[in-house]
């Protein structure tokens, strides 16, 4: 019997074949670092709702979802309409737009907390004007970020995170305060130790969008509650949670407003884009005052050239408002549950130590068991990186591969609006399959 890295192999020899090309044109032969995989990554053509194909023609459930970005799943007919229209009236008309105050209310009417905005190109982008505006506005140089918590590649945002830091000077760190997240006693001694303190920036449900939750509510209540008394601004980095852990965010779901709020990937309906809102105080700091154009010594300055794009606009607003009025979010939550419901069954039936946790549309695997509700997972950080770092994990995720399910990560499923009871069905047949071929292989 073959193993379930000769059956990659031998399921996609285009995928190897163009790793080999592509490894004379990118640094590791891809475009983004999650992507990167050995022998070698998989290369796909298209995608259609919760499905898509790779170059070898092999037909995939999708849980990457556009890197959490396809709430509406692939080429969704009504982005496709509305992207399909404004690409023959314009890209970039250089200028300001009705789309991108179209795209701004359905932004607004979703998450009250957000009362001016300015959009981006990227969510790493939005998480570096998050902090440059906290700091203008406080007068003040530095930020608390949590251990684990991602928020993009920029110099500031790598603090604390596991990766090394290369190219990042020294002094960018000194402005950065890292505490162990989920504590909330950390943050009370870095606030009260610390007066030049601007901003405390958190993914409101844990890191990488729940693999590494906290007793949430509580955590971010008494969050809003030390800031407020420190006259520190919060900042919600909700460039996965927004519109996903809720139609209104993490910040609907729990009932706590953050001073501001960095959103990218769903808040774009699936095209590139990024926004930072909150508190017009705030926000306003990017605000003209009457000085000369050139003159940007008493505001933050804030030019991009695809800042609010037509496209990444009309797809945006038509995905948002689409997510105002329809079950999107419902459907999405449905299937994520009866997923991890399922997953949890298998574990238990087959006997093998794991188990899946998560909250809404997000579903995080963990090859150790714990005693966790399930939603909130409760084992440290330590033990859930430590199993996710596990070769078992590697096979999982080819083992998948191999049988037509993509998950993003090493451990993820990202659920959409157009996933279907049928796609969760083939999902656990594979996964049940996968547990087997892992197991057979002496990895569990
Ligand atoms: C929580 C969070 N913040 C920021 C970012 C960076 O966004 P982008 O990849 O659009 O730069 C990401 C990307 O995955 C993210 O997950």
């Amino acid at each position: 019997m073959s193993t379930i890295l000769e059956d990659y192999i031998s399921k996609h020899p285009g995928s190897a074949q163009r790793y080999l090309e592509a490894s004379q044109l990118f640094p590791g032969g891809v475009t983004h670092d999650t992507r990167y995989a050995q022998p070698f990554p998989l290369y796909m053509t298209h995608g259609t709702g919760p499905r898509k194909w790779d170059v070898d023609g092999n037909e995939y459930i999708d849980y990457v979802s556009g890197h959490g970005a396809l709430l509406l799943g692939h080429s969704h007919p009504a982005i496709a309409e509305a992207v399909s229209r404004q690409i023959t009236r314009g890209t970039h008309l250089g200028a300001s737009t009705d789309e991108e105050m179209r795209w701004a209310r359905a932004i607004k009417a979703l998450m009250p907390s957000v009362e001016k905005l300015r959009f981006h190109s990227s969510g790493t982008e939005a998480t570096l004007m998050a902090m440059r505006l906290a700091r203008a506005y406080t007068g003040k140089d530095k930020v608390i970020k949590l251990q684990d918590h991602f928020h993009g590649w920029h110099d500031y945002a790598m603090a604390g995170s596991d990766r090394a830091a290369p190219g990042i000077p020294q002094a960018t760190w000194g402005s950065m305060v890292v505490v162990p997240a989920g504590d909330l006693n950390a943050v009370e001694d870095a606030l009260s130790r610390d007066s030049g303190i601007a901003a405390l920036i958190l993914e409101p449900t844990g890191a990488h969008y729940g693999q590494l939750p906290f007793d949430t509510p509580n955590y971010l209540k008494g969050l809003r509650e030390l800031t407020s008394q420190h006259g520190v601004v919060l900042i919600f980095d909700e460039v996965v949670t927004g519109f996903r852990a809720s139609p209104g965010g993490a910040q609907e779901l729990y009932g706590v407003r953050p001073d501001i709020t960095t959103l990218a990937k769903i808040v774009a309906g699936g095209l590139p884009g990024g926004a930072v809102g909150g508190k017009a105080d705030i926000i306003d700091m990017i605000a003209h005052r009457g000085d000369p154009e050139w003159d940007n010594t008493r505001r933050v300055y804030h030019p991009g050239t695809f800042n609010a794009n037509p496209l990444s606009a009309v797809a945006g607003a038509t995905c948002l408002e689409m997510v105002a009025t329809q079950p999107i979010n419902k459907q999405a939550d449905a299937m994520a549950a009866k997923l991890k419901a399922g997953l949890n069954e298998i574990f238990g039936k087959m006997e093998v130590a794991g188990h899946a946790h998560g909250i809404a549309s997000m579903v995080h695997v963990v090859l150790a068991d714990c005693d966790c509700g399930r939603e909130l997972c409760t084992m440290s950080h330590r033990e859930i990186k430590e199993a996710t770092a596990s070769p078992a994990v590697t096979a999982m995720k080819r083992g998948l591969q191999n049988r037509g399910v993509d998950i993003m990560g090493r451990d993820a499923f990202l659920v959409s609006g157009t996933h279907t009871d049928g796609e969760i069905g083939e999902t656990l047949e594979a996964f049940e399959e996968t547990l087997a071929a892992i197991r057979a292989e002496g990895l569990v």
